[in-house]
């Protein structure tokens, strides 16, 4: 086999927050291929950094009141800390914000300019005047210009779903000073992106991407590029643009750069040439892994940045879905954003490495991170099946044979079996289906513990311990052991070491597979994992719940607060009455107009074009004639809802609501949902037992 040259890269995190289960979903899922890689004697390096520039994280250095340089340097270590604890086995973690990725970025943005790649021109925007900053989208509120819904963000209002400029915002505020914004005229760079159009026709159908994502890329591409917006004023924490005193680069000019920069202080610690990996024509292989919203960035801007300023593109891009936890969005307020930190208190990071391995295929699906499943899934597979084999055996050859393995083995086509399945399995994690992977390993253990549980060892040892049989069995029971933890490595590194310490081997590679381990002494049996509760699960989410009030408490936005709140005297109180005080009276008349029906959501979708809506298609039961009574509804929960959780359950739908015309189709009726908005949407459901079409009085 010749040995690959491979570069693997995860995205960037971004350093104003902690690492979540988010992030680890992607980090793992690119551990397991970055180790299988090596075990297959490739050389393959694995590359990361902090992405450490940007507006968010100037104005938190700048709430915690020290440097941004400060704050990026500490996020950094705790990130590496974070991704150590889970094994995460980076080659190198740099950051966005180092020499390395001053130099690239310069040079890049440099030879687009030479060919004439950017564009200046000047633009309107809001400034806050209070903070002297240019705002962002997200950094105005105001009340939508179409539904006149209050406390809309800048670009789309999540009540009708319109999208509108920032600038046609009634009643527009500053979400940092709560100041009215003003437009200010500035001058900014772009990237020529539409010249690419005929790159990028290529170039996303050249086999480098995902068939999902390179059609969803062929639809952007059809429907016209735009110029790309690569400055931001000062003040901003980033690099300066050559030649441009006061303008920056945007955040994500220099972000996928930081791979390069990575790579680079790699290279000057190993003795690798940057030039081989990254010039055009270069052996190597390059892959980011990286999550399905950032695909426009890796797979429109950044190849085409590559192409045109003397580099190599990669050889492919895999974008993965998005973890959601017991079928929500993660979600700081319903406490489902569970920080990487938080779960290692509580559980053990290869369970979660396990869970994320036996669910993990090659495309842009969701992963719902149940715990239920989670619980039974580990336990009945990595301590009921896998550490179970071992654990039967070991006893015997220790007390019977001095540790030492059997000369002949006592199942040579069980054996067989399990090695031959190296090459299958090698198959599923080259194509990162880790869960047909590791289905066929635990189709393996079942094999070896039905094999164990048919010869019972125990029984001719209780006659004699030293019976060649016993022998003979248990070791075979070891062995096809060994040819497992071969195969789960990639996805249990720290347990796989513990056996290479029990069985006294070194460090086992793929190609071990095809030998076995007779006439040799192994070590007395440590257990190597233990069951996870339910109990831990519960204390974790218990922990997660606390964190995210205690974040609450720390970080509620000065300005959201006096937005939210009414003056008692000299006291100002922060509650939901105060936010919005309760409507003027109506008579019991007025409110039964409104006829409210138990209706249950028997199909979920998204909506293409609209990222606040989901479709809903109701169920109401049988009408008078005894036919189905169905409604479509469009609502605004995406950011607190998936599909798959909402599928099913009961609700309640404002049933005579005149049906409102939408872009995107009629929607006849409401459903009732509280809360402010965001991931803080929480849909109305009747007790047990309510039935469709109950009316609700
Ligand atoms: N800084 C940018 C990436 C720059 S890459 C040159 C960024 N950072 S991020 O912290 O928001 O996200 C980092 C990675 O984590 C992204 O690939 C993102 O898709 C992934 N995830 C964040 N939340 C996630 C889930 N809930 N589930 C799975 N992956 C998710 O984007
Ligand atoms: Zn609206």
């Amino acid at each position: 086999m010749t040995q690959r040259q491979i570069l693997v890269t995860s995205a960037l995190p971004y350093a104003n927050g902690p690492i979540h289960l988010g992030h680890m979903l992607e980090a793992v899922q690119t551990d397991i291929w970055v180790r299988f890689q090596k075990m297959r004697g490739h050389d393959c390096v694995y590359v990361c950094a902090d992405d450490a520039h940007g507006t968010a994280i100037m104005l938190r250095a700048e709430n915690e009141g020290i440097t941004s340089e400060q704050l990026i340097d500490r996020v950094r270590a705790e990130h590496m800390a974070s991704y150590a604890g889970f094994h995460i086995g980076f080659d190198n973690y740099h950051s966005t914000h180092s020499p390395e990725n001053r130099h690239y970025s310069e040079t890049i943005y440099k030879a687009l300019r030479a060919n004439n790649r950017i564009a200046t021109r000047s633009i309107k925007q809001l400034f806050d005047p209070e903070k002297g900053l240019f705002l962002a989208d997200r950094f105005v509120k105001g009340s939508c210009p179409k539904c006149k819904a209050e406390d809309q963000y800048g670009d789309n209002c999540e009540v009708c779903g319109a999208t509108y400029s920032p600038a046609e915002l009634i009643n527009p505020r500053s979400t940092l000073s709560g100041a009215t914004p003003v437009e200010k005229e500035s001058e900014h760079y772009f990237f020529k992106l539409p010249e690419f159009t005929d790159f990028l026709k290529q170039w996303t159908r050249s086999g480098s991407l995902q068939p999902q994502v390179a059609n969803k890329l062929a639809e952007w591409v059809e429907g016209g590029l735009q110029e790309w917006d690569i400055s931001r004023d000062a003040p901003y924490f980033g690099f300066e643009i050559p030649d441009a005193p006061g303008k920056y680069f945007y955040v994500w000019l220099d972000a996928p750069i930081g791979y390069m920069a990575s790579f680079q202080a790699l290279c000057d610690r190993t003795g690798r040439q940057f030039d081989d990996y990254w010039k055009p024509g270069s052996q190597a292989e390059l892959y980011h892994f990286i999550g399905k919203d950032i695909i426009n960035f890796h797979a429109l801007f950044w190849p085409s940045m590559l192409s045109d300023s003397g580099y190599r593109t990669p050889t492919a891009v895999f974008a993965h879905g998005f973890m959601t936890v017991n079928g929500k969005k993660m979600s700081k307020s319903r406490g489902t954003f569970i920080n990487a930190d938080t779960y290692l208190q509580h559980l053990d990071a290869e369970f979660l490495r396990y869970f994320l391995a036996s669910r993990l295929g090659g495309g842009v699906d969701d992963l719902d991170l149940s715990f239920d499943d989670f619980l039974a899934k580990v336990n009945a597979d990595v301590v009921g099946k896998l550490v179970n084999i071992a654990s039967r055996c070991a006893g015997f050859i220790s007390k019977g044979f001095e540790g030492r393995l059997a000369e002949e083995l006592a199942n040579p086509e069980l054996l067989a079996q399990a090695q031959q399945a190296a090459e299958s399995i090698a198959t599923a994690y080259e194509e990162r289906e880790y869960h047909r992977a590791i289905r066929q390993i635990m189709a393996l253990a079942d094999q070896a513990n039905s094999y164990i549980a048919e010869q019972q060892p125990w029984v001719l040892a209780k006659q004699n311990p030293q019976d060649p049989q016993v022998q003979a069995i248990c070791s075979t029971g070891i062995n096809l052991f060994r040819l497992l933890m071969i195969y789960l490595k990639p996805v249990l590194p720290a347990m796989a070491e513990k056996v290479e310490a029990f069985l006294q081997v070194q460090p086992l590679q793929w190609r071990d597979a095809a030998s076995l381990l007779t006439d040799h002494v192994i070590d007395s049996f440590k257990p190597l994992a233990r069951r996870a509760e339910a109990a831990q699960v519960e204390a974790l989410l218990a922990s997660t719940r606390e964190e995210a009030e205690q974040t609450r408490k720390l970080t509620a936005a000065p300005v959201d607060q006096v937005a939210a709140s009414t003056v008692t005297g000299e006291q100002t109180v922060d509650s939901q009455l105060a936010k919005e005080p309760i409507a003027e009276e109506i008579t019991f008349d007025d409110f039964i107009k409104v006829d409210l029906r138990v209706a249950r959501i028997i199909k979920a979708d998204y909506v293409e074009g609209a990222d606040k809506l989901l479709q809903l298609t109701l169920d109401l039961g049988p009408d008078a004639n005894g036919e189905g009574v169905v409604r479509n509804v469009f609502s605004g929960i995406r950011s607190a809802y998936t599909p798959e959780a909402l599928e099913g359950r009961l609700t309640v739908l404002a049933a005579n609501l005149k049906p409102r015309k939408m872009k995107f189709g009629l929607s006849e009726g409401m459903v009732l949902a509280a809360g402010p908005g965001g991931e803080d949407i929480f849909l109305l459901s009747p007790d047990s037992g309510a039935q469709p079409g109950m009316r609700i009085v």
